[in-house]
């Protein structure tokens, strides 16, 4: 049975490593995972006074959101933590509290940086963030692309390497979206 997956990248940047890193994944990903990118850049900062009467553009995120059946998370690492794009996003799908758009739906996070550590304090700040949206968060395979801008050509296309742990990646994946939705 194919399954939704909505994937969420953190990134607004046009040559962002991380939608490099979505993209490959997309490419790779087996017949029976529908991946979809979300895109978050246009969602306003949230504000709670906007329950009652939410912009566009949070009901169109909202119902994209709460049509999939597990997500993705590919995010860069700013100060140590997710860029608040990301959050921001994260956070409009919680609200109101009474519609976590969110809930009990399985997840996983992917960092990409330039930096040695591949933005390994971003997604363990995401997965903080995840376990107060009742995502259930794969623990492993944990991917952290460091020094990413070498694992990409000019095209975006990911080096052997990287191929490898992508497909690592989704393999697990696979399996633990299997394992939740039984
Ligand atoms: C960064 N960057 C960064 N990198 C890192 O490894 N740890 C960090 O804490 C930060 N902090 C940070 C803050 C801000 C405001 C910016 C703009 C950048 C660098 C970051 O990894 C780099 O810009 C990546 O290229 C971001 O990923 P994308 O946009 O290429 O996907």
């Amino acid at each position: 049975q194919t399954q939704r997956i909505a994937v969420i990248i953190g990134s607004l940047r046009r040559d962002s490593v991380n939608r490099k890193a979505a993209n490959a994944l997309v490419a790779l990903a087996p017949g029976h995972l529908a991946m979809e990118i979300v895109e978050i850049g246009d969602l306003p900062l949230y504000n709670q006074d906007y329950d009652e009467d939410p912009p566009a553009p949070y009901d169109v995120f909202r119902d994209r959101i709460r049509a999939a059946d597990g997500y993705i998370f590919v995010t860069p690492e700013h100060n140590r933590s997710m860029p608040a794009a990301m959050k921001n996003a994260l956070d409009i799908g919680t609200r109101p509290p009474t519609d976590n758009v969110w809930n009990g739906k399985p997840g996983a996070v992917i960092s990409a940086s330039p930096s040695m550590q591949g933005g390994f304090g971003a997604n363990h700040h995401l997965r903080q963030t995840l376990v107060n949206l009742n995502v259930v968060c794969m623990p492993k395979p944990e991917v952290y692309l460091s020094q990413a801008f070498d694992l990409f050509d000019d095209r975006g296309q990911p080096t052997e390497r990287c191929q490898g742990f992508l497909q690592t990646f989704l393999d697990g994946y696979s399996r633990w979206i299997a394992r939740q939705t039984d």
